[in-house]
């Protein structure tokens, strides 16, 4: 028999290109092949976000190519996986292109629900297999999940030397504009045996970065026996792992962050003095509508204090502009709250309301939607004018990059440099840096002395 090939096409966060990526090993290992044209494979498996409302309507529009697709390849056999097959469940078999619908808690099955469809030829078969998560957790399920997670590894990233080790499933804030604790569940976090079993495998085979995944990594907990292990313990039990050199972790949640991951910054060498602690807006009264259990100044203080602890540390944030009831005033508060945090970096996103979170049940959808696009310009312009200025700071400095590879859309500022392609690495602070150098140095530590800045990116030249 031929091998079967796959396409994994992932939309989504960090989460789910894990999720992808260790689907895509488990395919590998039961004898697929991986291929990244939709038009070679004999499946198609979509994984899906389904945080935003324009998330799930490109995951639509990616259905219709393919049920036109299989029109003159009917034996095609297309999965859905993620938070929309979590969302949408059987209801996704409606849809003319969907044999598979896989929620995140199942990906497990997907080499045997695959090799069961693409055997009954595609057409005919129909599988759903999300589950209420929010019942009690099956404790065989769960290890089940986790022993999967052990076994294979998110291996895209390999080249350039970096892997993500996911710390805990879930999310139990319940932010009233989220969908995640619906679609991924109650917060999990896994043993820190098994965690460290992974790093110690992945820095075997040449890993040098390991960014630790959680929806909100600062209330990873476990218990065993008498002592119950944080994220500071993991951080600390991870700097000894021969090989790694830089840990990251993310995203944090700015209620109840405590001082030991701090200190742990400071103090160990190998932890990126690196902060995604978003704040989603800075007017207390939306931050309590949103049910975010923080006020702006608690956050500004975090961020202090965070300042006072780890001197060099880069912060960057989210923010939600058109919540329900935003007024001018309420941007403005937020407008201040980008001032005076002084962060490396933002991601702006427009309200989009999410069917069954509590924001989409009691509050009506009322800023229109080109005050949301104008909110989040002028939030995105305030934050380039303040990180231009700042990231001046950086000329004539060295700094220490993990080299990614080839810059993907060269910059013209030194694009033309002799005989070099133009690089992009990454420093410790998470700031993306531009040079030219030998594309051997992908997946490697270079030092390059700045000579130019801009908003989002440093330029330089290897020392
Ligand atoms: N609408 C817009 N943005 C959202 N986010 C989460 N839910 C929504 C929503 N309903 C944003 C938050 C979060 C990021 C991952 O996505 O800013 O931090
Ligand atoms: Fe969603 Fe809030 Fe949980 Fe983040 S912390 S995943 S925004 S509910």
């Amino acid at each position: 028999m031929t091998t079967r090939k796959v396409y994994i096409k992932c939309f989504g966060c960090q989460m789910n290109k894990l999720d992808s990526s260790l689907v895509a090993a488990a395919l590998r290992a039961a004898g697929f092949e991986m291929t990244d044209k939709a038009t070679d494979a004999d499946a198609v498996v979509i994984n899906t976000c389904s945080v935003r409302e324009h998330a799930e309507a490109r995951v639509f529009s990616h259905l219709g190519h393919l049920k036109h697709m299989k029109k003159s390849r009917p034996g095609l056999v297309v999965a859905v996986m993620g938070c929309m097959a979590q969302r949408l469940g059987e209801s996704l078999l409606a849809h003319e292109a969907v044999n598979i619908v896989v929620g995140p808690h199942q990906i497990p099955q997907m080499p045997d629900m695959l090799t069961a469809a693409l055997e009954t030829n595609g057409p005919a078969v129909r599988i759903a297999v999300t589950q209420h998560i929010r019942t009690p957790d099956d404790a065989a399920a769960a290890e089940h999940l986790d022993a999967f997670e052990t076994a294979y590894d998110s291996d895209e990233n390999h080249i350039k030397s970096q892997a993500f080790v996911r710390i805990m499933r879930g999310c139990n804030n319940f932010c009233s504009y989220c969908v995640v604790p619906y679609v991924r569940g109650p917060e999990v976090s896994r043993p820190p045996r098994a965690i460290m079993e992974q790093i110690r495998k992945l820095a075997d085979q040449g890993i040098q970065q390991v960014t630790l995944l959680g929806q909100t990594v600062n209330s990873y907990a476990y218990s065993a026996g008498e002592r119950t292990y944080k994220l500071a313990d993991l951080l600390e039990m991870a700097s000894e792992i021969e090989g790694i050199h830089w840990l990251r972790f993310v995203t944090s949640h700015p209620g109840a962050f405590d001082n030991s991951i701090l200190n742990a910054m400071a103090r160990l060498p190998k932890v990126c003095p690196y902060l995604h602690i978003p704040a989603q807006s800075g007017s207390d009264s939306i931050l309590a509508a949103m049910n975010r259990r923080y006020t702006a100044q608690h956050y500004l203080d975090l961020l202090a204090k965070a300042r006072a602890i780890v001197p060099d540390i880069a912060i960057a944030g989210d923010f939600i502009v058109g919540f329900p009831g935003e007024t001018d005033e309420d941007f403005e508060a937020t407008a201040a709250l980008v001032r005076a945090a002084c962060y490396k970096n933002i991601f702006v996103f427009k309200y989009s309301p999410r069917p069954g979170t509590r924001a989409e049940q009691k509050l009506a959808d009322s800023v229109p939607s080109e005050i949301k696009q104008q909110r989040n310009h002028a939030l995105l312009a305030l934050q380039n004018e303040i990180a231009a200025d700042y990231n001046s700071r950086f000329l004539g400095r060295e700094l220490e990059v993990l080299v990614e590879g080839l810059s993907k859309k060269p910059h013209l500022n030194n694009a033309q440099e002799a005989g070099h392609p133009q690089l992009v690495g990454r420093t410790a602070t998470d700031y993306i840096v531009v040079f030219n150098g030998p594309e051997s140095l992908t997946g490697r530590f270079a030092r390059i002395r700045i000579d130019q800045t801009s908003a989002l990116t440093l330029f330089g030249r290897p020392v």
